[in-house]
């Protein structure tokens, strides 16, 4: 199994020390990040203080002095570094990072480490794309005894190919492995699958929201990393962006809670026109598709369902004994939690029937929405600042079109059994607009906003402070999700307990 390491970058010794004290629980290894210990600190540290740091640690260390032309923080000249890194190897160190273009410069220090049974992480960072040659890079560098480890970067999702086609070729290979950055991101999770013998993560509070980060806890709770085996399902979430995104907590959560193997895992990706081989590559069971690759989703798959038909986009990428099947989980995450506090039953034939509903918005998260109000027997009348779009869009699904502006305020009162808000209007970082200010609530209305960031919008707060039944976008994120958990492992989500 894959170990866990924890990147230590304090700027001193007794930081660092905090570090290991949180996470020693959860990790493997620890990798002494010695270039960012501040200059200050670095001359007393072979006299006794960094011996007993090591001695303390509960877990074995990895000596690393990063360069800054390999991103780290080393300013001095090199031939310091290397004197530097002779001195401490000896100290107790279990690894000791080497670079891969080093010469005889570095004889001392490959000495030190061999006469101290210190094993040498032969390393190269590539900030600017893979290597070509980096499968026969690695197996030079794992030469000796040494632990090849490559630190490269996707410049582009499709990238993520020859990565992954890399990783293959060096199948049986001990090596570290792992791409960088939020394109990266997907790598630290899949160490195992990928053969790494190790991933590097940081601690949450010193992340300083560095792309692609991950800290110890999140990385073995949230993402199962210990309990994850490389031929175990693979599920995830597509998108741009998408490494914000809640779903992977909904999902590994209920995977969990299931006691169901595989990881849920999100994929930034830049664009689809590679994604058959990246699917062949992964083997990916289920995924989430999100903004903006609803549509452009499409081509790879087999046999989409009605809903997907009509709303033009799909969310939700399964199999089904070989085929590819698309659905739109949106429509019916949307109407079920609607369903649930109105008392309907689920399974009502038109349950919405005859209801008179103004749907605020014609972009592309009203679709879904105008799709199960219609399918439901609503009566929708469809409101947005272009008209045109409204027009259109209502043109589409047999609704009424009108403009978003005061004219229009009559006409809401006589559809406004439901008002279900979709423009992004009051979601950060608009959290302080109210699409319908012209409007005042009666107390009447139902107003579902399907916003999720924030919990409750100003336009939701206005409504409830006038007596309104009110419902936001988060119960309809997780019931979406439901009903793509459902798809992707043919299991109910648990029921949650009260
Ligand atoms: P999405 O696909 O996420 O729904 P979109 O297609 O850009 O995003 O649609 C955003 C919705 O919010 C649209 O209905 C848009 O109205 P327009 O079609 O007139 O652009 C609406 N919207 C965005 N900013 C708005 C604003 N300042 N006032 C009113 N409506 C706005």
């Amino acid at each position: 199994m894959a170990k866990i390491a924890l990147c230590l970058t304090g700027a001193d010794l007794d930081e660092n020390r905090r570090y290991l004290n949180r996470y020693q629980d959860h990790i493997d290894l620890a990798e002494l990040r010695v270039d960012c210990l501040h200059r200050s600190k670095l001359s007393g540290l072979s006299k006794g203080t960094l011996s007993e740091f090591i001695g303390d640690s509960p877990v074995p260390l990895i000596l690393t002095i990063r360069r800054s032309v390999d991103g780290g923080h080393w300013d001095g000249c090199e031939s310091e570094r290397l004197i530097l890194m002779e001195k401490l190897i000896p100290l107790g160190f279990a690894y000791a990072d080497l670079e891969d273009d080093l010469g005889p410069e570095a004889a001392g220090a490959e000495k030190a480490a061999r006469d101290g049974k210190v094993r040498i992480i032969r390393s190269l960072h590539d900030f600017r794309g893979i290597p070509e040659d980096l499968v026969e890079r690695m197996k030079k560098n794992g030469r000796d005894g040494a632990l090849p480890k490559a630190a490269v970067t996707l410049t582009h999702s499709r990238e993520i190919i020859p990565f992954l086609e890399a990783a293959r070729e060096l199948e049986g290979q001990e090596k570290i492995l792992l791409a960088m950055g939020e394109r990266g991101f997907f790598s630290r999770i899949m160490a195992e699958r990928l053969g790494s013998f190790l991933t590097f993560t940081s601690p949450a509070e010193g992340q300083k929201g560095a792309a692609g980060q991950i800290d110890p806890v999140t990385l073995e709770g949230l993402y199962r990393f210990r309990k994850v085996t490389a031929s175990d399902p693979l599920y995830g979430i597509i998108g741009n962006p998408v490494i914000q995104s809640r779903s992977p907590e909904l999902h590994n959560r209920w995977l969990d809670q299931r006691k169901l193997p595989g990881v849920y895992i999100p994929f930034l990706l830049d664009g689809v026109d590679h994604f058959d081989r990246l699917d062949q590559l992964l083997d990916i069971r289920g995924l989430s598709v999100t903004i903006p690759f609803k549509e452009a989703i499409l081509p790879f798959i087999d046999k989409i369902s009605p809903g997907v038909r009509s709303i033009g986009a799909c969310n939700t990428y399964y199999k089904r004994e070989g085929r590819v099947l698309g659905e739109n989980s949106d429509a019916l995450g949307f109407l079920y939690p609607l369903l649930d506090r109105w008392g309907i039953p689920r399974d009502t034939e038109k349950p919405l029937r005859g209801v008179k509903c103004s749907l605020i918005g014609a972009g592309g998260a009203s679709r879904g929405v105008l799709f199960a109000l219609v399918s439901s027997g609503a009566r929708v009348l469809v409101l947005n600042r272009t008209l045109g779009k409204a027009r259109t869009l209502a043109g589409e699904f047999g609704a009424e079109a009108a403009p978003l502006s005061s004219e229009s305020r009559e006409l809401i009162k006589e559809y406004s059994r439901l008002i279900v808000q979709t423009t992004s209007l009051g979601m950060a970082p608009m959290e302080e607009r109210d699409p319908l200010e012209f409007y005042d609530f009666n107390g009447k209305e139902f107003l579902y906003d399907i916003i999720y960031k924030p919990v409750e919008t100003v336009l939701m707060k206005r409504a409830a402070r006038a007596g309104c039944g009110v419902l936001g976008g988060w119960e309809m994120l997780r019931e979406q999700g439901k009903v793509q958990f459902e798809l992707f492992t043919g299991m109910p989500v648990p029921t949650e307990k009260p």
